[in-house]
């Protein structure tokens, strides 16, 4: 019997993304909200926040079913059918159920049975935090394909009569394969989290005794988590860029969680980042938490902007309060 070595690296083989289809303007927001009485305008929410669109979901659609879609684009691009898969893990915080994990109900549609399937629940920050666990996985020897998605639908957990964030929040998917490589991919990744800071953003309500008990809508104290970001961000980025042996200067791409614009320019500026390396898909998707790093770096591949052998920083921060960043070689 021959043993597979050890691999030594775990490299991105392919990106995939999904939107739902219908998409919301900043104007049709200003509609929906002028009907409850509620006022907000594209303005502000664009000056705020550099968001132009979201897309939402229809009824009875999850985040397993875009996941899947997602999944299946990733898998295409890597050139592997869903049958080489060794391990799935969803980053969500709007699972489709209490259990079992999305990530079990994404393996079932995508017609594989057998590997491990688990989800990962760290809100915005929760690709990163996938992805990294999928590196050392990978690198352990307990998975060669794994496929590491972000998942959202959180427009069912958006309060409709709070502007302060229902206007932020979109839904989608965004998947990364990631293989046993010889060359490297994954070159270091810096994870961390402060439950000091739990209730600046939240979804508070639970299931117990038959019925939801407390408050099942997300909320956030934006001002608290925008300072709180800006700082923490900065820190990780220069982490793993020290753990890696690289340097700012060595950065081709910047792809950070998308919630505001501000936020991301201002992590790019101290960074000393030329704003064009920063990918920005916050416009067109709105904050999709987990989804919204993976689904930016797939528009950035598909695009053509993000080549083979580009060094790539992926950053999320969110509830938690968690936050982290991956450094690869793409
Ligand atoms: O995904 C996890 C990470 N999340 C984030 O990174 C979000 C971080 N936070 C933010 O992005 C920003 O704090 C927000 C976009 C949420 C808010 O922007 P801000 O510049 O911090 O505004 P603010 O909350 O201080 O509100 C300023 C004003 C307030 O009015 P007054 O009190 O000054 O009269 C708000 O009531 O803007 C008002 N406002 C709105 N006006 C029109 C808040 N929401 C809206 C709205 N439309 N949708």
């Amino acid at each position: 019997m021959t043993l597979e070595p050890t691999p030594r690296h775990a490299r991105i083989t392919g990106t995939g993304s999904w939107l739902p289809p219908r998409r919301l303007s900043n104007d049709d927001m200003v509609t929906m909200l002028a009907a409850r009485g509620i006022e907000t305008s594209d303005q502000w929410i664009v000056e705020r926040t550099g968001i132009r669109a979201r897309h939402f979901a229809d009824d009875g659609v999850t985040s397993s079913d875009l996941a899947l879609h997602a999944a299946r684009h990733a898998l295409e691009a890597a050139g592997r059918a869903a049958a080489d898969v060794d391990l799935i893990i969803v980053a969500t915080s709007t699972p489709d159920m209490v259990f079992p994990s999305t990530a079990s109900i994404l393996q079932h549609k995508l017609g594989v049975h057998g590997c491990p399937a688990f989800d990962l629940q760290a809100v915005c920050s929760g690709f990163v935090y996938a992805l990294a666990v999928a590196d050392a996985m990978v690198r352990g020897g307990n998975a060669r394909c794994a496929l590491v998605v972000g998942a959202e639908v959180f427009s069912r957990i958006l309060d409709f009569s709070d502007r302060t964030t229902c206007v932020l929040f979109g839904d989608g998917a965004g998947a990364v394969v990631l293989e046993a490589s010889d060359t490297p991919g994954i070159l270091a990744s810096e994870l961390h989290a402060d439950g000091r800071h739990i209730e600046i953003l939240c979804t508070p309500g639970t299931v117990a005794g038959g019925q939801v008990l407390g408050d099942p809508l997300l909320r956030m104290d934006g001002p608290a988590v925008f300072k709180l970001a800006v700082g923490v961000l900065d820190g990780a980025a220069r982490a793993v860029l020290a753990k890696a042996g690289r340097s700012a200067a060595d950065l081709d791409w910047l792809v950070p969680h998308q919630a505001n614009i501000r936020i991301m320019q201002s992590t790019a500026r101290k960074l000393k980042l030329p704003l064009d390396k920063l990918i920005a898909t916050v416009d067109e998707h709105g904050n999709t938490s987990a989804a919204s790093v993976p689904l930016a770096l797939d528009v950035a591949v598909r695009s053509g902007r993000i080549q083979r052998g580009d060094t790539v920083m992926l950053e999320g921060v969110g509830g938690g309060f968690t936050w982290g960043a991956v450094l690869l070689d793409y």
